[in-house]
């Protein structure tokens, strides 16, 4: 004890000498200021769920298994296995190359992979087909999956709560890697996704999730939450996109709001991706260079990533005015209330921007993007520490009165919640077109595929030719994409979604 407090003494005494003898060196400045007492993130609902994740270890619930086992060889079908297999069962998919689309409809199911010295089972989509997995039942695990050359996605989830979606390789699937879509208390963790033309891990209409540990890269979009609240997106490297990671607000969707979205410890470098994104979807709007983009999205906590290297700009903060075709929602909030951006590392954003961001900047008087904007301007936002940073548009914010969100843990829930219950009370057809259709078409305007009231014009009282259709599309138009088979959707829900197309008026 002794030595040590000699030790520290004598490292005194050293300092002390130094400056003793440079005498004719400017003294050091010291000013002493009471520490700032600034708490923990302190949220309603963020530390309700702390407090509760809090008496278990974080993200700890798996999905319920049975002790049932069932193993699909190289040359055997996966989707023969879900058949086969009942509720609580693990499903082990040896190394080979797997060429299907699988749908898990069922609750409690593993699929597992087995990895053999780097081998791993391969899901191929050869360029034809749509979906490598695709799932709707409650409690659902994938992991160790090799997935690639499929047209839509790689793992869909419509409406299935507690999912697992861990350790897949993805690469190059089209226009959605990870997508779990209406789901309640999900984890989306430690996947490589690569080569995606819209997003790769997209997150759509959801509660309570963790994206956490992927690696996402050479894709349009990184890391999409949209139109969902209590997202946490924690230690991801997402690099070499056209935008890194994103939360933001699709107008037009049943699920309306978009908030509590905490961003944090995350690489997100270099988002200099030309956009190959099909034009006319949302995100073939996005500057290529941006790192981060909040749009419409309330409570986006930004807290200690490293942001560099995005030509654009490093973090946007906007309203709907880049949603482009689909920017009309009279009951959707296009503010992003009340951003919180803690202390973060930025380094070289801005050297570049794309035309779009460089006609901005011109208005403003600026040539360099900024580390941080925000367009709207808004006057409820907080920001630590902004004489850091390179800011445009922040001059309403304030000083924030917290300093880190380490109290929230996981935004998952520690039990599995029940199946989900149709909150929005949405009839089947309405709920099929604005989970599914709508992704692609606008009632008005050119999204992916043609407008709703052309299909309307052509259909008039036929919703059994557009069902049809759906299932089995066939190349029309030279000037569109084809449109990718929508079999998935049961005869009953494609033919109410036809139906609810049909009928809609705006
Ligand atoms: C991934 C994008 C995408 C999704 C999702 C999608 N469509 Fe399409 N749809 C297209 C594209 C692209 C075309 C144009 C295809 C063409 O003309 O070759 C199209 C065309 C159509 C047509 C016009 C057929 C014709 O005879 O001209 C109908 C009807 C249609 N879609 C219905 C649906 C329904 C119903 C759903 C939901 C169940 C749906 N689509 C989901 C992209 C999509």
């Amino acid at each position: 004890m002794n030595k040590i407090l000699a030790a520290v003494g004598a490292l005194v005494l050293l300092g002390a000498g130094y400056y003793l003898g440079n005498a004719n060196q400017p003294e050091p400045t010291v000013i002493k200021v009471p520490a700032p007492s600034r708490g923990d993130f302190a949220s309603a609902g963020a530390s309700e769920v702390a407090a509760a994740a809090g008496k278990v270890s974080v993200r700890a619930w798996e999905t319920p298994t049975s002790g049932e086992v069932i193993i699909v060889k190289d040359g055997e079908s996966i989707q023969e296995a879900v058949k086969a297999a009942e509720p609580g069962a693990v499903i082990k998919i040896m190394p080979g190359t797997y060429r299907e689309t699988v749908y898990v409809d069922k609750d409690n199911i593993t699929l597992s992979g087995v990895i053999e010295q780097g081998n791993y089972p391969v899901m191929h989509g050869e360029g034809v087909r749509n979906d490598a997995v695709l799932y709707s039942g409650n409690g659902f695990t994938v992991e160790n999956l090799y997935i690639t050359k499929y047209k839509g996605n790689a793992i869909m989830g419509q409406a299935g709560n507690n999912y697992i979606i861990r350790n897949n390789i993805i690469v190059d699937t089209g226009v959605y890697g990870i997508f779990p879509q209406l789901g309640k208390n999900g984890i989306v963790a430690h996947n490589v996704i690569s080569g995606i033309e819209d997003a790769a891990i997209y997150v759509g209409m959801s509660d309570n999730v963790d994206v956490v540990y992927n690696q996402v890269f050479d894709s349009v979009a990184g890391i999409e939450i949209e139109n969902s609240r209590s997202a946490l997106v924690e230690g991801n490297f997402v690099y070499n996109n056209t935008g890194g990671i994103l939360a933001f607000i699709t107008p037009g969707l049943p699920i309306k709001t978009c908030g509590d979205v905490i961003i944090r410890n995350n690489f997100v470098v270099d988002n200099n991706h030309e956009n190959f994104a099909i034009p006319g979807s949302l995100v073939s709007n996005i500057p290529p260079g941006t790192g981060m983009l909040v749009m419409a999205c309330d409570d986006v906590v930004i807290e200690q990533n490293i942001i560099s290297g995005n030509d654009s700009v490093g973090v946007l903060f906007t309203d709907f005015s880049l949603a482009g075709n689909a920017a009309t929602d009279p009951d959707a909030d296009p503010n992003p209330n009340r951003p919180k951006i803690l202390n973060n590392i930025m380094q070289d954003n801005g050297k570049n921007p794309a035309p779009l961001v460089r006609a901005f900047l011109a208005t403003q008087l600026q040539t360099r993007g900024p580390d941080f904007v925000d367009t709207v301007g808004m006057d409820d936002g907080c920001i630590l520490n902004p004489e850091r940073f390179r800011t445009l548009g922040l001059d309403k914010y304030g000083d924030c009165d917290f300093a880190n969100t380490r109290t929230v843990l996981t935004y998952t829930l520690p039990e599995p919640v029940p199946p989900r219950v149709n909150e929005t009370n949405m009839e089947k057809g309405k709920l099929a077109y604005y989970g599914v259709c709508a992704g692609c078409h606008a009632y008005g305007s050119r999204m992916i595929g043609p407008p709703t009231q052309i299909i309307q014009a052509l259909y008039m009282d036929n919703p059994e030719g557009i069902a049809a259709y759906a299932a089995n599309p066939v190349r029309k138009r030279d000037d569109y994409p084809e449109m990718p088979p929508q079999a998935h959707l049961d005869e009953e829900t494609r033919l109410a979604a036809a139906k609810f197309m049909l009928g809609l008026t705006r």
